[in-house]
């Protein structure tokens, strides 16, 4: 089912576009955001849109999940999410809502929340880097300069209507790109590789995005795995040191403030001999810096589709353990 890259980065990364279908994106992440928007939250998708979008999937993927954690952060009591695609004409003329916007076909994604909404001092700031109305370890106010310059590579505009308690409103417009192939749904609905799956292993992930590792998390639980998580090196050790269990693979960032991905490895490899490792960079440096040959960890390059992730780990858990840590440039 998920062939996307899926998992969103704070980065940004060249894009690569080619037709998306916004429907299928939109299932495929409100499935897997669920457990993150929480039970007080209702879903509702309204997929209207006929036709395809160009652009990256992950990066268009990335606009929704911060849209979707926006408005779940908006919602701290509960409160109603649509998120809704549809095609739009955009007349010549300086009319209405979309009176900036250049004359087309669109496709519109919508994400609306019940929440506290905003003011007009708030409104008229969201989308410039690093505002921010949250708590420091909150919110770095990225979210929405992401994902307006994503848009705007597309081609397309974002808007934001709220106003306090009244909820929020974001709608981001995609050129319309033609019909939707037969093809371009074939992948999206592809299902996930069935090779040599090994299930009921636990796996420690060490990922200081919670998007991304939330994501990594529902991955490997669907393919069958028990999940430990860690933001950073410490709390890997301590989740590890708590763990009266086996962990039988370790999937870590390499570049991380305190403990990087290979200390990290060394020490816990020490401690748990057997242990299996995936060093995951957004950095294809630190992947080309790494090791190689048998017994070296393996490396998965960000993004990541999940199909490649769990490509990796399957090999991982078929492969003997590893003895051998490459040093690598930022440990
Ligand atoms: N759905 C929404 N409802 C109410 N306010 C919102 C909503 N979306 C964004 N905002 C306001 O816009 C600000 C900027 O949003 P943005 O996503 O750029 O940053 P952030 O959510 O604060 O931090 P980050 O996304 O980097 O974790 C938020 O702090 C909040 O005040
Ligand atoms: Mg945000």
């Amino acid at each position: 089912m998920l062939t996307r890259k899926l998992l969103a980065f704070s980065r940004r990364r060249v894009m690569t576009p080619e037709p998306v279908d916004l429907n299928g994106l939109v299932l495929e992440t409100t499935h897997l955001l669920r457990p993150l928007i929480g039970e007080q939250i209702e879903l509702e998708t309204r997929l209207a849109a006929e036709g395809t979008v160009r652009g990256d999937p992950s990066q268009l993927e990335q606009v929704l999940v911060n849209l979707v954690v926006n408005a779940r952060d908006a919602m701290a009591a509960g409160g109603q999410l649509r998120v809704s695609t549809a095609n739009l004409t955009v007349e010549p003329g300086p009319l209405g809502r979309y009176g900036f916007v250049k004359p087309g076909r669109y496709v519109s994604l919508e994400v609306e929340d019940t929440g506290h909404g905003m003011d007009e001092a708030t409104l008229a700031r969201v989308f410039e880097p690093f505002f921010t109305t949250k708590a420091a370890d909150k919110g770095s106010g990225l979210g929405l300069s992401t994902a307006y310059g994503i848009v705007k590579d597309a081609g397309g505009y974002i808007l934001a209507d709220s106003e306090p308690g009244r909820g929020s409103r974001f709608t981001v417009l995609l050129p319309w790109s033609g019909e939707l192939a037969a093809e371009a749904g074939t992948r999206l609905a592809a299902p996930l590789p069935q090779a040599a799956a090994v299930a009921g292993l636990t796996v420690l992930i060490v990922e200081d995005e919670p998007a991304v590792r939330l994501l990594i998390r529902r991955i490997l639980e669907r393919e069958g795995h028990r999940v430990l998580e860690a933001t950073d090196g410490e709390h890997a050790l301590a989740a590890s040191r708590g763990s009266e269990s086996a962990i039988d693979l370790l999937i870590t960032d390499v570049r991380m403030p305190g403990i990087g991905g290979p200390a990290l490895t060394r020490i816990l490899l020490a401690e748990r001999p057997g242990l299996r490792v995936i060093l995951t960079s957004g950095y294809g440096d630190d992947i080309a810096g790494g090791g190689s040959g048998p017994g070296a960890p393996l490396f998965l390059e960000k993004p990541f589709s999940p199909d490649q992730l769990v490509q990796v780990v399957r090999e991982a858990l078929a492969t003997p353990p590893h003895d051998l840590v490459p040093d690598a440039p930022n440990a």
